[in-house]
């Protein structure tokens, strides 16, 4: 397994919670799952895979440099709305249920963008580069946690082990 396979699981992960995870249903386990996504999928992406994927000499380097940088800032918004969503819940403000699903479909337009404009370069890349970039989110994902990102993405203890171990 690579980084942008890994990835792509948590945006399948993400995927599945925005569907059940409806105004007036499991409202409860948005500020988790908004902080996975803030401070575990976003770092993996911002400290590991965006610098070592723009730093490639790619023939349209700058442009897809412009690309990335453009996706890139729709992590801001993401956050902002995030922490907007977290206030209006703990307050009981009416706004949560009303913006919640732009939420999801923000983050689901966005990981759209990032699977087809960027992630489908990364196998381009050796595999040196990429086994590093794998050791060095597995670190950010055990700053975050273990246990909140196996919860978080629905994954397993075993999963995390295998793919540590994979060579
Ligand atoms: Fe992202
Ligand atoms: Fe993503």
């Amino acid at each position: 397994m690579d980084l942008a396979e890994l990835l792509m699981l948590d945006h399948l992960a993400i995927r599945s919670k925005g569907h059940w995870n409806i105004p007036g249903k499991n409202t409860e386990i948005f500020i988790d799952f908004a902080t996975f996504i803030d401070d575990c999928h976003v770092q993996v992406e911002e400290k590991v895979f965006f610098p070592i994927i723009t730093e490639f000499e790619w023939e349209d380097k700058e442009s897809f440099r412009k690309t990335v940088d453009r996706i890139k800032a729709d992590h801001k918004l993401i956050k902002t709305l995030g922490d907007n969503l977290k206030k209006w819940l703990s307050s009981g403000n009416s706004n949560f249920e009303l913006r919640l699903p732009l939420y999801y479909k923000t983050v689901e337009e966005h990981n759209s963008s990032e699977e087809k404009s960027i992630f489908n370069r990364w196998p381009l890349l050796s595999e040196e580069v990429r086994k590093n970039a794998m050791k060095e989110s597995l670190d950010i994902i055990d700053g975050f946690g273990i246990d909140k990102y196996i919860s978080e993405t629905e994954s397993s203890k075993e999963f995390i082990l295998y793919i540590k171990n994979v060579k």
